[in-house]
């Protein structure tokens, strides 16, 4: 009896061990466990490990939601609490993780001045430098996607503020992290592509209901999207079925970044054969109004597709046929336009593609 009492404890902390490591917010992910008192000098936290759960380093601040920062009142969206980087701060807290998985890690930011503000995350031995320059909500607050190969079963994530501000005040706020395995999916005989509804992706905050910007993973290998690249300067947006319309499954991707963020996924195809894809071209339910339209690349076909979105959710079917001129072709979506929500002309939308299907076809 004592046994099986003593198993099932075991099991329910290697479970627990288990699941802290692959889904979820980080241990203090979202900051709510505050410093204590004697580690606090007005905001400024005193300390390397005054914040539960974390290593900081540099000037950081601790922020209450409805403080002020001159005429600007900060507000957090997830709880109550943030962290402030400053010049050439960071903060770091090490994860248990399974060696040689794939993994994306979630957080939300804001800028806080206007200067062009960047955030370098690392897990050695890969780093990425994210432009938090473009605001996409009306709350100020992004959540942004990154993601990484493990080469060890602990890993340290370091999210560093690389600037040189004059105003040591700026910097960018932290409200939430959080990680997800990745389990990169394979392409199937009903599907070329990999991912190709997008349901395997990053982790989505419950509590956030503005999606998860991918952003450009130029010099990056690994995206938290598995299978597809943000191949231009502006993030996509990840968006999931709790919050959003979304044409089919779970989740799906919203294109609004206009021409400047093309989504992309590089496939094998055999030269002179013909292929089809088809894809779902809708609107996310947001208010994104207007005349959208998508534009389509394979090889050297290309198709524009226009849909007139009300805003208020739905979607239409179109495909595009090629004959492939490479043995690698490059299928690849974005947006002609950009558009504005209707309700909050502060933040830019776009077209949703989902359920994208790409396969070799007779002639027609
Ligand atoms: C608290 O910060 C002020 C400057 O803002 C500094 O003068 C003071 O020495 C600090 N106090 C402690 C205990 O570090
Ligand atoms: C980002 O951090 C990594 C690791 O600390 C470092 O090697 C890299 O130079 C940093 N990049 C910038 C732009 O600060
Ligand atoms: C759009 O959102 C509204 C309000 O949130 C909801 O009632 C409606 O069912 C949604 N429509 C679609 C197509 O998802
Ligand atoms: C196709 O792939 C082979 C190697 O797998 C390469 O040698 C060849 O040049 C490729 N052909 C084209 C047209 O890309």
């Amino acid at each position: 009896m004592r046994g099986v009492v003593l198993l099932s404890v075991l099991l329910c902390a290697a479970y627990r061990i288990a699941l802290s490591a692959t889904t979820g917010l980080l241990e203090n992910g979202n900051f709510e466990l505050a410093p204590s008192a004697s580690s606090m000098n007005g905001t400024v936290v005193v300390g390397r490990y005054a914040i539960p759960g974390w290593e900081n380093d540099g000037f950081i601040e601790y922020i209450k939601s409805g403080q002020k920062q001159g005429d600007m009142l900060l507000v957090v969206p997830e709880g109550a609490y943030a962290v402030r980087l400053g010049n050439e701060a960071s903060i770091k807290q090490n994860i248990k993780v399974i060696k040689g998985m794939y993994y994306s890690i979630t957080f939300s930011a804001a800028r806080t001045c206007a200067q062009e503000e960047r955030l370098n995350i690392t897990v050695a031995p890969d780093s990425g430098v994210l432009p938090i320059q473009t605001v996409y909500t009306s709350s100020g607050w992004d959540n942004y996607a990154w993601a990484f190969k493990t080469e060890s079963d602990v890993i340290t994530l370091i999210i560093h503020n690389p600037g040189v501000e004059e105003d040591p005040a700026c910097g960018p706020l932290i409200d939430a992290v959080a990680i997800k395995a990745l389990y990169p999916p394979r392409p199937t005989n009903k599907n070329i592509l990999k991912n190709a509804g997008f349901e395997e992706g990053p982790y989505i905050f419950p509590n956030t209901p503005w999606g998860v910007l991918i952003p450009p993973n130029i010099e990056d290998d690994h995206s938290p999207l598995p299978g597809w690249v943000v191949e231009s300067l502006k993030a996509v947006k990840y968006i999931d079925s709790a919050h959003y319309s979304v044409p089919q499954g779970r989740r799906a991707v919203e294109l609004v970044g206009g021409k400047e963020s093309a989504l992309a996924q590089i496939t094998r195809t055999i030269v002179g054969k013909t292929y089809r894809l088809s894809f779902s071209v809708g609107d996310a339910n947001n208010s994104c109004a207007g005349s959208l339209v998508v534009e389509a690349f394979a090889g050297k076909g290309t198709l524009k597709v226009p849909y007139a979105s009300k805003g208020s959710g739905g979607f239409k079917r179109a495909a595009l046929t090629f004959r492939a001129v490479s043995n690698r072709t490059r299928i690849m979506f974005l947006s002609t336009f950009y558009t504005m929500r209707s309700d909050d002309f502060s933040s830019l939308c776009g077209p949703v593609v989902d359920d994208v299907k790409l396969l070799s076809i007779r002639k027609p």
